[in-house]
């Protein structure tokens, strides 16, 4: 299994990237929706400030993956009709928004409400914007409805890639699969 990715499979980079960060992300959701249930305390203080590291782990994680991602060539689409080609990549698009505004969001709320920020105790950041408790609320439901639509848009991410890999019996799973080995392109076919 190489690094990078070829004209078959994705590399490992990419696959370590997209396995740890979905993961973290689905996982961080919901660690966030119970932890606004706990009453106050000092371990509701650590829970988040472990809830904010992690997302900002996810976010450095982001940056990290997209310059991997441009630095090569993905590989070629597997045959499919051209409008499920264009539905794919808009949506994987879209999921790339989803991860960076979600995670920065919850900064930005961070701001609004005035609270420090550190990462795992290291070291502090900076608010993104100056404190405004008015608009508060606001900013904490775009953080989680943000959430929302991303688990409404991985129903259809999901959803594509089992019918792919169940009906069509291709290799757009197989590929993005950490062991996983592309099925073998039948006679003739030297893609
Ligand atoms: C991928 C990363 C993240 C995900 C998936 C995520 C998701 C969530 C979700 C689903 C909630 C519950 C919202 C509610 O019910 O009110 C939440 C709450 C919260 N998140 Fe995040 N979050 C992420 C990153 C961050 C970051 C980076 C920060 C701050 C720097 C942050 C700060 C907060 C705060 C302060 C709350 C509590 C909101 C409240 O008091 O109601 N989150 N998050
Ligand atoms: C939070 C969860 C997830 C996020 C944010 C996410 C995001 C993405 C993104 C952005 C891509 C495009 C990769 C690129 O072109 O650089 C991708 C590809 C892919 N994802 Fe996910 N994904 C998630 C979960 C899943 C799950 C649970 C599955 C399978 C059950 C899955 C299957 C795939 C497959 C098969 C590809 C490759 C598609 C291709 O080769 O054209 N993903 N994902």
């Amino acid at each position: 299994m190489s690094l990078r990715s070829n004209h078959r499979q994705w590399g490992s980079v990419i696959k370590c990237f997209h396995w740890i960060m979905a993961l973290g992300i689905l996982g961080n959701g919901v660690w966030g929706l119970l932890m606004v249930g706990m009453s106050p305390s000092i371990s509701k203080i650590n829970v988040f400030a472990l809830h904010k590291s992690i997302g900002l782990t996810l976010l450095a994680l982001l940056l990290l993956r997209l310059a991997w991602r441009l630095s090569e060539r993905a590989p070629p689409d597997e045959p499919m009709p051209r409008w499920q080609r264009r539905v794919a990549h808009a949506t994987h698009a879209f999921l790339y928004v989803l991860i960076a505004a979600i995670p920065l969001s919850g900064w930005w709320f961070n701001s609004v409400t005035g609270k420090p920020l550190q990462w795992f105790k290291l070291f502090n950041l900076p608010a993104l914007t100056a404190k405004n408790e008015g608009i508060s609320h606001v900013v904490r439901d775009v953080h989680e409805y943000l959430f929302f639509l991303l688990l409404l848009v991985l129903v259809s991410h999901v959803g594509a890639a089992l019918k792919h890999h169940v009906f069509d019996r291709d290799n757009v799973l197989r590929r993005m699969l950490p062991f996983g080995r592309p099925r073998t392109p039948p006679e003739g076919d030297h893609r």
